[in-house]
């Protein structure tokens, strides 16, 4: 009942001329690589009512255009054509129907219009680029400068993913338990829909993998459907699967991907590819690196990131760290940039007790913990006294820079404990440890010498 409306209507809709003749788009955008039954359809693309409109602000110019098909209205008079510069009041043809080149992986529609000059001739450049995740996605042109002859735009497109994408694209669940010690994993973060990591082995071969999902076709990776592939370019160029999609499992204690049946080596086993992975808070968008490689059909690569932590820490350590800790001088306009020290919890020892502070924010392990309040920023060892509630606020003082932490624990009656963390710029090379210079009832004060808080003349 509900398909007969829908015909009735879209019949109806043509009827009074209001849908497209339905103009069968020229074979060019369809697209067959030869190779591992890529195929690509990119007529969909020009399934549309307007013309896509690309604005360049700084020049004031648009570029109108079309894949598949010739625009909806005329360029400067001439009919039929595909791209269009609109410049000023002028209207400058940047070509007809466009030439599709295709290179290891590269398709780009190429426009090639009038004259520009005496010499050149205008080009427009569409480089299609495979996104999974993008469904209606408009193409981003290049910035440009004034009176340019050459153009390029790129678009990401699940269109860009081949025809079979969709029956291949294998994506798995990315979580892993630790049984024995109940730690939870998570590597989703670490999942790619638009490229790649790429792990070199040498000048000539390089093993592209994704993580619990499988590589993503583009430039340079014409892989066979799989979560890992060697790309070789020796002789030719060649890929081949070095293990297929799998979830990640506790290897000994630590995370660990391991991609198996991939093509057959020579001694007729299948290869693989093991991504061993190391905990680092530190390591944020950090690359796969090559580990040992015992023979040309098992592959291994080490991986330190953030990602492979105990995810409630991460998130943890994520929020406590998620301060900026930089200061502009706003004479200068020089900006101290103190967040290499975050994310690290120091101890600094006087006479009488020992101290636990962190830098902009609060200490990743906390023993002044009462309740959910987690905000200390200084701690001491022996009493358990808060120093001072963590905070980024960098305050300029000659010859420095300094935090205040206050709210510590109550001292003299209803006063609070504070701590003043004071960054004392010292030359490169001369960072010293952080020291105790004062100590009382009901304040602290912790001197640090490092060159990150020199205002270096810019
Ligand atoms: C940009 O160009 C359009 C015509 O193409 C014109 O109407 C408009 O005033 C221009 N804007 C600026 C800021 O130059
Ligand atoms: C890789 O290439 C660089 C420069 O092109 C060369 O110096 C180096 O020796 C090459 N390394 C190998 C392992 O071929
Ligand atoms: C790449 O191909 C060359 C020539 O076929 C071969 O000698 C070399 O071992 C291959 N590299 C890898 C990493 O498999
Ligand atoms: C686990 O660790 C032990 C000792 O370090 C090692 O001998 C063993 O090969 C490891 N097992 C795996 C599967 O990596
Ligand atoms: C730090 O904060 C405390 C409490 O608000 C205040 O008494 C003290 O003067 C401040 N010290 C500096 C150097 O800003
Ligand atoms: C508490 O603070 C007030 C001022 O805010 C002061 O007058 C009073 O003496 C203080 N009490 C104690 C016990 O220190
Ligand atoms: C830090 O620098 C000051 C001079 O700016 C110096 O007096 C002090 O001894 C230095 N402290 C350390 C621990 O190096």
């Amino acid at each position: 009942m509900g398909r007969l409306i829908i015909l009735v209507l879209l019949a109806s809709e043509c009827y009074f001329g209001e849908c497209n003749k339905q103009v069968i788009p020229p074979s060019y955008c369809e697209i067959d690589l030869g190779v591992h039954a890529l195929k690509f359809d990119f007529r969909k693309l020009s399934e549309v009512n307007d013309d896509y409109i690309l604005k360049h602000e700084s020049t004031n110019e648009t570029i109108k255009f079309q894949l598949c098909k010739p625009l909806k209205k005329t360029c400067n008079e001439a009919s039929g054509v595909a791209g269009c510069l609109i410049r000023g009041n002028e209207e400058i043809i940047l070509g007809k129907v466009p030439e599709v080149q295709h290179e290891d992986g590269r398709i780009s529609f190429s426009y090639v219009g009038e004259k520009c000059g005496d010499k050149f001739y205008y080009t427009f450049n569409v480089i299609m680029m495979c996104d999974s995740q993008a469904e209606y996605s408009y193409p981003e042109l290049f910035p440009y400068d004034q009176k340019q002859c050459n153009f390029i735009a790129v678009w990401k497109t699940k269109l860009a993913c081949g025809v079979n994408f969709e029956a291949s694209e294998h994506s798995v669940d990315c979580k892993v338990t630790d049984e024995k010690t109940k730690t939870f994993y998570d590597l989703g973060s670490l999942k790619k829909t638009s490229d790649n990591y790429i792990v070199h082995i040498d000048n000539k071969s390089s093993i592209i993998l994704n993580v619990c999902h499988t590589v993503v076709f583009g430039s340079g990776v014409v892989c066979p459907f799989s979560a890992a592939c060697l790309r070789n370019s020796t002789n030719s160029i060649t890929y081949s699967s070095i293990g297929d999609v799998s979830s990640p499992k506790i290897v000994n204690g630590s995370v660990t991907l391991t991609y198996s049946t991939g093509a057959l080596c020579a001694d007729m086993t299948h290869s693989d590819t093991t991504i061993s992975f190391v905990c680092d808070f530190k390591a944020y968008e950090t690359q796969p690196a090559l580990g040992q490689l015992k023979d040309d059909c098992h592959y291994n690569v080490i991986w330190k990131t953030i990602a492979a932590c105990d995810n409630k820490k991460a998130e943890e350590y994520k929020q406590k760290t998620s301060a900026s800790c930089k200061f502009t001088n706003p004479i200068t306009n020089y900006e101290y940039n103190l967040d290499s020290l975050k994310g690290e919890d120091y101890i600094v020892r006087s006479a009488n007790d020992e101290y636990k502070f962190s830098v902009c924010g609060p200490l990743l392990t906390n023993f002044c913990k009462k309740g959910n309040d987690d905000s200390a920023g200084v701690c001491s060892a022996h009493n358990r006294i808060v120093g001072g509630k963590a905070n980024s606020k960098l305050i300029s003082t000659v010859g420095g820079l300094y935090l205040n932490y206050t709210d510590g624990s109550s001292c003299q009656g209803n006063r609070s404990r504070f701590t003043i963390i004071a960054f004392r710029c010292s030359p490169e090379g001369s960072d010293a440890v952080p020291i105790i210079t004062e100590e009382s009832t009901c304040h602290l004060v912790i001197q640090w010498n490092t060159s990150l808080a020199c205002e270096k003349k810019v």
